[in-house]
Formats: structure tokens, C-alpha cells, sequence
């Protein structure tokens, strides 16, 4: 077989998509065609989500159709809700949400019915309910009830109410669903793909979105803005940052490669394998961090952030991704800082239900080759003669 490997499938095209366009050279991104600064200062989640999954924006009758049908699919399903209280409340919500949507599978009247109808069925269900799911596991693990969705409130901020039961102020709104737009879709990345090898089998959409959020968990994927709010408090004050930051690209700069490519000794929200300069979601997010820190009083927070920036550019050519001002936000918010994936998951569900739809619109297994690096053949050695 001729060998034409790249690791970690660097630059390979694996699908045809009309959904989502990345150029990592010149540092753009678009849905559908839409550049994604215009989406996520002029357009809502609701939006988006339509956009994504029919390709047109909607007007403005079918979105208020949409985003009512939407509205009034947001309660999760009561078993559901029922085992979430018995789930251990150690267990990390990201862990919560995959066992709760592996749940919400058995109580699907559609979960196996792959057809287009059906599967928009679950996609809005799944979409409506993602949300509901991560706020019920905030409140659960605290001790306290889930919060009954309010289908008067936009997706955004209905998911800030369920969290805190207190409705949000307009300015928290309007930043959670700029958030959750930018954090929508993103073409190939690892859970979306995942997410595709798994209808790709013709299984369910619920089982692929399982498979998406154990994918979406690890650091190097969704799990990074967890990394990066922990990596700013340790740091603390502003000042710090630029020394903390220095001590560790020399360490890493005297470790084996092996060691370098451990998650662990990376600076979270930095370094993309796509962009090769500042991912634009980036820009966007810095500047709702800035209003936000000023407004809950944790603008020492962005400003730490802000010299990490200022350092890492002028130390290393790597540019800045998604997670790393996204981190800044939800502390912002007051969202604890084990749930900042969960949210990525709770704006991703609609872009990877587009893709899953692309999918089974025109199937075809995948499954590649790998080349066979083992020993040569040779006889088997029965038991009785093995040293
Ligand atoms: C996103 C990521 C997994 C992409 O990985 P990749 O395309 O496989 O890139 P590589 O691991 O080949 O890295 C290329 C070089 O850049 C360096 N690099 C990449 N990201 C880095 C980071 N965050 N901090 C320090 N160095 C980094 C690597 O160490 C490597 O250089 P080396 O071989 O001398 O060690 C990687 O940049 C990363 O781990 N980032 C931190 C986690 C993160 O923020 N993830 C969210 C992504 S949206």
C-alpha cells in the first residue's frame, strides 16, 4: 500500500462541507457563507442555529417560528432530570452532560428514526435541551433545584436564568449569545469529526453526540478554557503574568519533545492547528471580555489575561485561540470555572447537528487505513515453547 501519512491527519481533506469555511492563512471564518463578526454582532444563537442547518438565514417570520419552537422544547425530559440527582456531585459537568444526553437517547420518541424529518426533530431537541441540561447539573450539585425553562427568554439568556434562577440584564444576554454564536461551528475539528465517523456507521444522532462531548472534554480540544481561567488565577495580579509566562516558555524550552507536547506544559488558548495567525473568534471575544471584567469588577482578571497576550506574541510566533478570552467571560459571569467546556458544548451542539445531517444526506462509512508499522510475519509459537 503506498504510504501518504500525516500525523494527526494535518491538512487532510476528509469531507465535502457547505457549512462552515476556515482560512487559517489570513485568519477568517464564515457560516455558510457569513463572516463570523458580522454573525455574532448582528445575529442571534436562534439565528445561527437555522443558518447552520438549512443554509439561509431565516426571515423574520420563520425565525420567530423557529426560535418558538425552539423555546418550547427547552424542558429535559423528568427521568432524565431524576438520574441527574443521583449522579455523584463530584462528577465534572462535562461527565454529567454526556451520561444525561446518553440518557435523553431512551426517552427520544425518534432516536431510531435516521431519517432528515426525524433528525431535525432530535437536532431541535437536543439544541433546546443542551442548555437546560448543563444549568440543571450547576444547580443539582449545589444542592439546589433545576430551574424551569422561561420560553419568553432567548436561548442565551433563558441558559443564564436556569443557572442562577435570577433572569440575566440585558448586557449578560447580549454577551452569552455573541458567545455562543462564535462557539457554534468550526468545520472538521476533532468532536465535529467524531461526531461524523459515528452516523457515518448509520448509528444515532445521540450516540454521536455522546461520542462529540467525550471528544469535545480533552485539553487539547474544548477542555483548553478551563485550563487557561486556572492558568490566569494562578498567576493572579497583572504584574505577575509577564514573569510567569517568561519561567515557563524557558522550562518548556529546555524539555524533550515528548515533555513539550504534554497538555500540561502548553500555555492554554494558544496555538491552533488550523490558524496560523490570531483566530478571529479571538478578537471578538477579548472585546466582550473587557466590557464585562469593567462591569463585575474583575478587570484585573482581563488585564492579567491582556499581558499574557502582549507576552506570548512578542516570545513566539503562536496565535491566540477561542478559549483563551472565552475564559475571562464566563468568570465575568460568575459561571464556575468547571463548566466553562460545557458551555463550548451547549453552543456546538448546533454545528455539529448540521454536520451529522450533511452526513447522512450523502453516507459513506469512514473508515481509513493505517499503515502497518509492526513486525514481519512469523510463525506462532505455541504456549509451551514461550520463554
Ligand atoms: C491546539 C493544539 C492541540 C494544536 O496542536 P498541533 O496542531 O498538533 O500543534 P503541535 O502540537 O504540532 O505544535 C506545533 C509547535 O507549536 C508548539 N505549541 C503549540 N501550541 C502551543 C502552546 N499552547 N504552548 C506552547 N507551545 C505550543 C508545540 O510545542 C510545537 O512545537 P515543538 O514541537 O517545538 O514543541 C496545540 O496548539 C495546543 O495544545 N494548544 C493548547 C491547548 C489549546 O488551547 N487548545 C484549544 C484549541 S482551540
Amino acid at each position: 500500500m503506498a504510504v501518504d501519512f500525516k500525523a494527526g491527519l494535518e491538512d487532510v481533506v476528509a469531507a465535502n462541507s457547505a457549512i462552515c469555511d476556515v482560512d487559517g492563512k489570513a485568519g477568517r471564518l464564515r457560516y455558510r457563507g457569513y463572516d463570523i463578526g458580522d454573525l455574532a454582532e448582528r445575529a442571534s444563537y436562534e439565528e445561527v442555529t437555522y443558518l447552520l442547518w438549512f443554509g439561509e438565514l431565516p426571515g423574520r417570520d420563520t425565525l420567530q417560528q423557529f426560535s418558538r419552537s425552539l423555546a418550547g422544547q427547552r424542558e429535559a425530559p423528568p427521568p432524565v432530570l431524576d438520574a441527574m440527582q443521583r449522579f455523584p456531585h463530584t462528577a465534572h459537568p462535562l461527565e454529567a452532560l454526556r451520561s444525561a444526553v446518553s440518557l435523553h437517547a431512551m426517552y427520544d420518541p425518534d432516536v431510531h428514526d435516521n431519517g432528515r424529518e426525524a433528525n431535525l426533530r432530535k437536532s431541535a431537541r437536543l439544541t433546546a435541551q443542551m442548555a437546560t441540561l448543563v444549568a440543571a447539573w450547576r444547580r443539582i450539585r449545589e444542592g439546589k433545584s433545576p430551574v424551569v425553562p422561561d420560553p419568553a427568554l432567548s436561548h442565551a439568556a433563558d441558559f443564564l436564568y436556569m443557572m442562577t434562577g435570577q433572569p440575566p440584564d440585558p448586557v449578560s444576554a447580549e454577551a452569552m449569545d455573541a458567545v455562543l454564536v462564535l462557539h457554534a461551528e468550526h468545520e472538521l475539528n476533532a468532536s465535529t469529526f467524531v461526531a461524523r465517523v459515528a452516523v457515518a456507521t448509520v448509528s444515532d444522532l445521540h450516540s454521536a453526540v455522546v461520542a462529540a462531548l467525550g471528544t469535545l472534554k480533552g485539553p487539547r480540544h474544548g477542555g483548553a478554557n478551563e485550563d487557561v481561567l486556572a492558568m490566569i488565577e494562578e498567576i493572579g495580579p497583572p504584574e505577575r503574568a509577564e514573569p510567569y509566562i517568561r519561567a515557563r516558555l524557558e522550562a518548556r524550552a529546555r524539555m524533550s519533545q515528548a515533555d513539550r507536547a504534554d497538555p500540561r506544559n502548553r500555555i492554554p488558548g494558544w496555538g491552533h492547528r488550523v490558524y496560523k495567525v490570531d483566530d478571529p473568534r479571538a478578537a471578538r471575544l477579548r472585546a466582550i471580555g473587557r466590557r464585562l471584567a469593567e462591569r463585575a469588577g474583575v478587570l484585573p482578571l482581563f488585564e492579567t489575561a491582556e499581558t499574557v497576550y502582549r507576552v506570548m506574541k512578542a516570545e513566539t510566533d503562536l496565535p491566540v485561540n477561542v478559549d483563551f478570552y472565552s475564559a475571562v467571560i464566563y468568570r465575568a459571569l460568575g459561571i464556575p470555572i468547571d463548566l466553562c467546556t460545557s458551555i463550548f458544548a451547549v453552543a456546538r451542539i448546533a454545528g455539529w447537528c448540521a454536520h451529522m445531517m450533511e452526513q447522512y444526506g450523502d453516507n459513506r462509512l469512514i473508515r481509513p487505513r493505517a499503515h502497518y508499522t509492526g513486525v514481519e510475519p512469523r510463525p506462532f509459537v505455541p504456549l509451551e515453547a514461550r520463554p
